[in-house]
C-alpha cells in the first residue's frame, strides 16, 4: 500500500521568529527560512511545519492572528511565502501551516467590528455575554490563569470569552458563518500547495454550553468544551467539504486532555489524521512544587506514557520538543558529562517510534535551555502570568517564582534564536539585537561546528533520519513494549517476519544486559564501540532480531 506523505516523511518544526533573520532586524523571516532549505534537505526531513506566520500583534507570538490572508510583515510578504513553497518543492520538501482557529487576535477585523457595533454580524462570531450579577458569565478559567472572561470597555456588564490571553477572543462555532470562513482559509492555503495543517488546541473549539464548570484548579469548565461531539462534527465537515478535494493532505491536532480511546475516535472518524498527546510532556521531570528541593524523575516517567499511546492508537504525532516545551536534552538528558550521548540516545528513541516523527528546530544539534534568563528577558506571556499567579498563591518572591516557572514551563527556553555558527548572535543575523536573547552557549553548540564533527549530535541525527527514511519496519511496523527497568526503554517494531529491538538507556547508570550478545546484529547505535553484555550510560541501540 502506498503511504501518505505524513506516514512517509519526517516533519521539522520551524519557529519563524527564531530560525533565521535575513534582513538583520532582530526577527526571523521567510527569506531566512528559504536560505536554510539546503540545510534542511541535508538533514533528511521531508516536511516543514511553520508555526504561525500570519499577520499578528504577537501577543502570543503569532498564535493571535489578526489577518489569516496576510503574512506578518516582520516575516515578509505573500510573495516570499509563495517562493518558500516553490523552493521547498524543488527540494521535495512540503510545507505544513499552523491553523489557529479556536481564537483570533483582538485586533482581527471581525473582533474590532464586533466591538464597534453591537448589531454587527461579527458580534456572533465570538462569545459576548452579560455578566452574572457582578461576576463574569461563568466560573471558567483561562489556560493562562485567571478568568477567561474580559469586560468589554464602554459597555455595561458585558464580557467576551477567551480561553487563552485576553487578546485572543474565542470564536463561536455555533455560527455557520464562522465555519464557512475557516473553510475559506483552508482552501486558500491548500490551493497554494500546502500539505496540511497543525491545528492549534483543536479539540476545544466547540463549546457545547457556557454553564459553570466543575471544581478544578486548572482550566475550569473544560467538560463543556473539550472533545465535544460538535467538535468532531466540525472537523468531519472540514474533511468532507475541503480536505477530501485535495490530494494527500492531512491534519495533525494539538489535543491536550485526550485518552487513547478519544484519540482513536478522532482518527477513525477521519476528524484528524493524527494528534499530539501530552502525557509525557507533563511527566514529572521537574519540580512540580517549588518547595521540593529535588525532582523525583525516573526515565520511565518519560517512556511509559509514550509507550501507552504507541500501543493504544493506530497513528500518532511523536515528538519530544516543540515551541511550548523545555529542551529535551536539558530535561531528559544530561547537559554535562553525557551531553552528546544523551542527546543522541533521545534521537534514536524518538526516531524509532511509531507514527509521524516531529523534530523541533535546534533539537538536532542538542540545543539546551537557557542558564541565565531573567524575568526581564522573558517574552513568553504564559510564563509571565504564571509568575504572577505563583507569587499570589504561594506567597513567594518574584525571583523565586520566576526561577520555578523558568525551570518548569518557560516556553522561551525553546524559542531562543537558532544556533547557526559561532559568530555574533550565533549567526542568526548580522548583529542587530534579537527579539529574544541568544543562548550564550552557542560557541560550543552550533550547526557549523557540528557539521564539521563526524561524531556530533547533528551528524547522528542525519544518520538516524536516513536510517528511518529507508526503513519500512520503522515506518509501518507495529509497536511492542518489551519489559525493562525504570531507566532503560525497550521496545520492538515488527513487520511481517521482520523484527527489530530498540534499547535505550535514558540514564547515567551502567547496566549489565545479558540479552545484548553478539548473536544479535546491531543496526545502528550511538556509541562507536559496544561492549558485549553492557549498556553504557545513555547508550542506545537498534538490533535486528529476525
Ligand atoms: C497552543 C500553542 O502551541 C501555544 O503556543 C499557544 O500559546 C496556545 N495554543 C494558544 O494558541
Amino acid at each position: 500500500m502506498k503511504r501518505k506523505a505524513y506516514q512517509d516523511r519526517i516533519i521539522y518544526q520551524i519557529y519563524p521568529l527564531s530560525f533565521k533573520d535575513s534582513n538583520n532586524d532582530g526577527y526571523g523571516d521567510l527569506k531566512g527560512i528559504i536560505s536554510k532549505l539546503d540545510y534542511l534537505k541535508s538533514l533528511g526531513i521531508g516536511m516543514i511545519w511553520l508555526s504561525p506566520i500570519y499577520k499578528s500583534p504577537l501577543k502570543d507570538n503569532g498564535y493571535d492572528i489578526s489577518d489569516y490572508y496576510e503574512i506578518n510583515p516582520l516575516f515578509g510578504t505573500m510573495a516570499d511565502f509563495d517562493e518558500l513553497i516553490l523552493e521547498a518543492k524543488k527540494r521535495d520538501i512540503k510545507i505544513v501551516m499552523d491553523l489557529v482557529i479556536n481564537h483570533t487576535s483582538d485586533q482581527h477585523k471581525w473582533f474590532l467590528e464586533a466591538l464597534k457595533d453591537k448589531n454587527s454580524k461579527y458580534r456572533d462570531y465570538y462569545y459576548f455575554r452579560k455578566g452574572n450579577g457582578k461576576k463574569p458569565p461563568n466560573n471558567w478559567n483561562s489556560a493562562f490563569s485567571g478568568s477567561c472572561w474580559e469586560k468589554v470597555k464602554g459597555e455595561d456588564n458585558m464580557y467576551y470569552l477567551h480561553l487563552f490571553t485576553k487578546e485572543q477572543p474565542d470564536l463561536n462555532y455555533h455560527n455557520e458563518e464562522v465555519i464557512k470562513e475557516i473553510e475559506k482559509i483552508l482552501k486558500f492555503y491548500l490551493d497554494k500547495g500546502v500539505a496540511g495543517f497543525r491545528c492549534d488546541v483543536i479539540n476545544q473549539i466547540y463549546k457545547t454550553s457556557l454553564e459553570n464548570g466543575k471544581f478544578s484548579l486548572f482550566s475550569r469548565g473544560r467538560e463543556h468544551y473539550e472533545n465535544q461531539e460538535g467538535n468532531f462534527k466540525i472537523l468531519e465537515r472540514f474533511r468532507k467539504e475541503v480536505l477530501d478535494r485535495y490530494d494527500d493532505v492531512f491534519l495533525v491536532g494539538e489535543t491536550s486532555a485526550l485518552t487513547p480511546k478519544i484519540g482513536q475516535e478522532y482518527i477513525d472518524r477521519r476528524a484528524l489524521d493524527m494528534f499530539f498527546e501530552f502525557d509525557h510532556a507533563f511527566c514529572k521531570s521537574f519540580k512540580l512544587i517549588p518547595i521540593f528541593k529535588k525532582s523525583f524523575y525516573k526515565p520511565k516517567d518519560l517512556y511509559k506514557p509514550i509507550f501507552k499511546w504507541q500501543k493504544e492508537v493506530s497513528w500518532i504525532g511523536a515528538y519530544l520538543e516543540n515551541h511550548d516545551q523545555l529542551r529535551s536534552v536539558s530535561r531528559f538528558g544530561d547537559e554535562k558529562e553525557y551531553f552528546k550521548e544523551s542527546a543522541k540516545a533521545l534521537a534514536l528513541f524518538l526516531l524509532s517510534l511509531k507514527g509521524t516523527i516531529f523534530i523541533y528546530e535546534g533539537e538536532e544539534i542538542g540545543a539546551t535551555n537557557y542558564k541565565d534568563l531573567t524575568y526581564e528577558d522573558t517574552n513568553d506571556c504564559m510564563s509571565k502570568s504564571a509568575v504572577d499567579t505563583a507569587m499570589k498563591l504561594l506567597h513567594v518572591s518574584k525571583k523565586r517564582a520566576f526561577k520555578w516557572v523558568n525551570e518548569t514551563v518557560n516556553r522561551d527556553n525553546s524559542r531562543a534564536p537558532m544556533w547557526w555558527d559561532d559568530s555574533l548572535n550565533a549567526g542568526f543575523n548580522e548583529g542587530h539585537p534579537t527579539w529574544l536573547k541568544v543562548n550564550n552557549n552557542y560557541k560550543n553548540i552550533n550547526v557549523k561546528l557540528e557539521e564539521n564533527d563526524p561524531d556530533s549530535i547533528l551528524n547522528f541525527y542525519k544518520k538516524m533520519i536516513s536510517f528511518r527514511n529507508k526503513s519500512d519496519i520503522l515506518k509501518d511496523g507495529e509497536f511492542k513494549e518489551v519489559k525493562s527497568n525504570s531507566y532503560v526503554a525497550k521496545f520492538a517494531r515488527k513487520l511481517n517476519d521482520e523484527e527489530i529491538l530498540i534499547v535505550v538507556n535514558l540514564s547515567k547508570k551502567k547496566f549489565k544486559e545479558k540479552s545484548l550478545d553478539e548473536s544479535k546484529k546491531i543496526l545502528i547505535s550511538n556509541y562507536s564501540n559496544h561492549i558485549n553484555n553492557v549498556l553504557m550510560p545513555y547508550e542506545a541501540l537498534i538490533y535486528k532480531i529476525k
